[in-house]
């Protein structure tokens, strides 16, 4: 097919987009960006504008932008030169060679020996008419002697609709069959897992390991996305873990810093920051991976430390630009100390008539950065929502 792109045009589309916008559109993406015709065509979406308009517009988007985060953003020059070609009309160019565009290749799947599949008992069925759907399914493991989970990959099956995926740990069995979520998340889940396109695995630290001992109830939420209206898709994606039973020195948790005292008035902004003061407990704890967690209205979110006796800040976690469909994990390398100060700044825009809560619903709240660590808490009375339950918070 000939691809009449102008070059700058042609290798922008090839370095940034074909990941997505390929031949075959993935990750629900709704079209192919790869020749002059693709871009010429109606948007799938909008059905009075062109494709080529939305692009410049997408690439400058700070609300949604183009490619999605954690992608890195398209510099200024290349942002100026998509807007100047669509200015133009989008004119035909020379470059013709059709570039294979770039594979897929940044996400690891399974490659371990000890692979435990975490997905569903039966494929999901995308109706040809929904555009966005999430589909929640719950997976148990049981193990007669203990183990460790050391990595956890995405197990990606049907690349065209699916969007992104969260795996929580609840403490009750959920149904195995795929079906339409009931919630956004039970207050009873902890994350300790997400994917969407163009993040890595977690791969644990060489002295951690997560347990599994008797039984464990995980839950995969997936979002898929079908604005292209592809119709008879099916989908049995989901995670695998890495398992061990050679058992490494501690045994790894997720724990919750943020807060669960969340009020939003109708039609307001909230921009609230809670300190948690690290109690002996927790003195000493690694930290080596953070899951910001937030609903539908949430801004953005950022979680830092501060060392006792010091004013320097360390970054435990930050999506300045938050979105419930590009939730990632963030590794870091990080230890906690008695006295220290973790500080959760969470902000929302209340754009409905309603007040807002903490809550599992789709339409609650949520203000959590899951965070992975060790070795595991045995305190009595320690729970993972511990950090977030304890805390002072200040509106800004
Ligand atoms: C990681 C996958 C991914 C990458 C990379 C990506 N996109 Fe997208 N794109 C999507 C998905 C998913 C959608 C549909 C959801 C949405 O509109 O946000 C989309 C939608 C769009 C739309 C809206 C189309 C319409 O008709 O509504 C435009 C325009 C677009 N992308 C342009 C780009 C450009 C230009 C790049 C590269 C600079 C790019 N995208 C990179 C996944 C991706």
């Amino acid at each position: 097919m000939p691809v009449e792109l102008p070059c700058d045009v042609q290798a922008i589309l090839t370095e940034n987009c074909q990941t997505c916008h390929g031949a075959t559109p993935q990750f629900g993406a709704p079209m192919p960006l790869r020749t002059h015709a693709d871009l010429v065509a109606a948007s799938k979406t909008e059905a009075n504008r062109k494709v080529y308009e939305l692009v410049a517009e997408r690439v400058a988007s700070l609300s949604s932008p183009m490619p999605p985060v954690p992608k890195a953003r398209l510099d200024a020059v290349q942002v100026a030169s998509l807007k100047a070609w669509a200015d133009q009309g989008a004119p035909k160019g020379e470059c013709s060679t059709a570039t294979t565009s770039a594979d897929a290749g940044t996400i690891k799947t399974a490659t371990c020996q000890a692979a435990i599949d975490v997905v569903p008992s039966s494929k999901w069925t995308m109706p040809q008419n929904t555009t966005d759907q999430y589909v929640c399914y719950g997976v148990d493991i049981a193990r007669a002697q203990k183990e460790h989970i050391v990595g956890i990959y995405p197990k990606l099956d049907n690349t065209k609709i699916v969007h992104h995926m969260i795996l929580f740990q609840g403490s009750t069995p959920y149904a195995e069959t795929p079906t339409p979520c009931k919630s956004a998340a039970s207050v009873d889940w902890r994350m300790v897992g997400a994917w969407a396109p163009g993040t890595q695995a977690i791969e644990l630290p060489a002295e951690a390991g997560f347990p599994l001992e008797e039984t464990s109830h995980f839950i995969v939420q997936v979002h898929y996305s079908n604005l292209g209206r592809l119709s008879g898709e099916v989908d049995g994606s989901g995670f695998a873990f890495c398992s061990t039973t050679q058992l490494r020195k501690y045994d790894a948790d997720v724990f919750a810093f943020g807060t669960t005292q969340i009020q939003i008035p109708a039609r307001a902004t909230r921009d609230l920051s809670c300190n948690y003061t690290v109690p002996q407990g927790m003195s000493g704890l690694h930290l080596f991976a953070a899951l910001p967690h937030m609903h539908q209205l949430g801004k953005s979110i950022q979680t830092t430390l501060v060392p006792k006796g010091t004013a320097e800040s360390v970054d435990l976690g930050t999506q300045q630009t938050w979105s419930f469909d590009t939730q990632v994990w963030f590794p870091l390398n990080a230890a906690i100390h008695e006295g220290d100060t973790v500080t959760t700044r969470c902000v929302w825009e209340n754009s409905t008539s309603q007040a807002v809560r903490f809550g599992e619903r789709t339409s609650d709240e949520m203000c959590y950065s899951f965070t992975m660590y060790y070795p595991r808490v045995t305190a009595p009375l320690w729970t993972w929502a511990l950090p977030s339950s304890d805390v002072k918070c200040e509106q800004k």
